[in-house]
């Protein structure tokens, strides 16, 4: 594999500060994009090539490229932390260029080095650094790094030539409530992934494919769908955009990774930061069934989604053909509050860096 260096394009134009600060008061989600973005070619024979930092700027496609039509596009999600000593640092990228790797792998697409995607990371954060939020609140900066096939053409293939690209994104709340606890839909026909498909992999096409089903989430009245196995109909795997964990007491448990569930970097962490606070983590299937049983005798205290556009959200009222559940008193449980204000002071670098998952820029 190549290694590319990027080279930064001087025709920068940044956006007055006074309206970017006005943004940063209020950035939303996925709203408002930073000033430049990095942008890496592949091409069959040659590997990876012309990496550039650019001007943030539409991409030109011909009508015909791969993407458009058989979707081969990859993505990943990563946040920067302003430090309390105004310097800035990302949370365990290394974690989501592997992930990349894999999903590269699962769509036929070319596995762009680890050390190159923390490098085009890094190179964005550090020219757009006056867009990371300041430290103290609940913003951060989203790094949205993806891949698409470019071939132009219409045959049923991998595409010979890939674009990678960065771009950046304040960040306040995934959940315009904040941290109140959301509603779910649990979907009793509508799945997100099959055995054998790519529901293990961060693909747009899995993310269009939970579209209906949110729509349906919603016009029953709930924030996210929760989705079933495909196979049984009856073990919760995961929501539309986020994991889950239920917490048992002093122990929390999250679906086991069975190729159909993403693998989401926020997940795995809990898992370690729960063992750290003296909780018993654990990955185990739980069934729709037991979710609303253990609910009912008091055995299932909390449950919460996790993610990194979502950090840790509780879930309060959840929903099913024919039935509802609220979990606890239906406010944040003290559990889920203490993981999450424990994964957050990490990444704002408020506590001990003790994995050493922060990398400093
Ligand atoms: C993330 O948490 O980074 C996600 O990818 C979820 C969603 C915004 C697509």
């Amino acid at each position: 594999m190549t290694t590319p260096t990027i080279e930064l394009k001087p025709s920068a134009r940044p956006l007055p500060a006074a309206e970017r600060e006005a943004i940063l008061a209020d950035p939303g989600f996925g709203r408002h994009f930073t000033d430049h973005m990095v942008t890496i070619k592949w091409t069959e024979g040659r590997g990876w090539h012309d990496g550039q930092l650019v001007p943030y700027a539409p991409i030109p496609l011909d009508p015909a490229t791969n993407v458009l039509h058989y979707a081969q596009e990859i993505f990943e999600g990563l946040k920067a932390y302003r430090q309390p000593d105004g310097s800035v640092a990302t949370f365990r990228p290394d974690q989501n260029a592997r992930r990349f790797q894999r999903s590269a792998k699962r769509l036929a697409m070319p596995e762009l080095p680890v050390e190159t995607f923390i490098e085009a990371c890094d190179a964005l954060v550090r020219q757009d650094k006056d867009w990371v939020p300041p430290h103290g609140g609940e913003q951060s900066l989203y790094l949205r790094p993806f891949m698409i096939g470019t071939e132009v053409g219409l045959g049923v293939k991998p595409s010979n030539e890939y674009l990678f690209i960065v771009i950046a994104s304040p960040a306040g709340a995934y959940f315009p409530g904040g941290v109140k606890p959301v509603s779910i839909w649990a979907s009793q026909d509508r799945v997100r992934a099959v055995p054998g498909g790519m529901g293990d992999a961060k693909t747009g096409g899995n993310y269009a494919a939970s579209l209906l089903a949110q729509a349906e989430a919603a016009a029953h009245g709930c924030d996210q769908v929760c989705y079933l196995d495909a196979v049984e109909h009856k073990w919760v795997e995961e929501l539309g955009g986020m994991n889950l964990y239920f917490v048992y007491g002093n122990k929390i448990v999250t679906p086991t990774l069975t190729g159909s569930i993403l693998e989401g970097v926020t997940r795995d962490s809990l898992l370690t930061v729960a063992r750290d606070l003296g909780y018993e983590a654990e990955e185990a299937r739980v069934s729709i069934d037991q979710w609303r049983a253990d609910t009912e005798s008091g055995a299932l205290t909390e449950v919460f989604a996790c993610g990194t556009a979502a950090v840790i959200t509780p879930v309060g009222t959840v929903k099913t053909d024919g039935v509802e559940w609220t979990q606890g008193d239906g406010t944040p449980g003290e559990v889920t509050v203490r993981l999450r204000e424990a994964l957050l002071g990490i990444q704002r670098g408020l506590t001990e860096d003790k994995h050493g998952w922060m990398h400093k820029l």
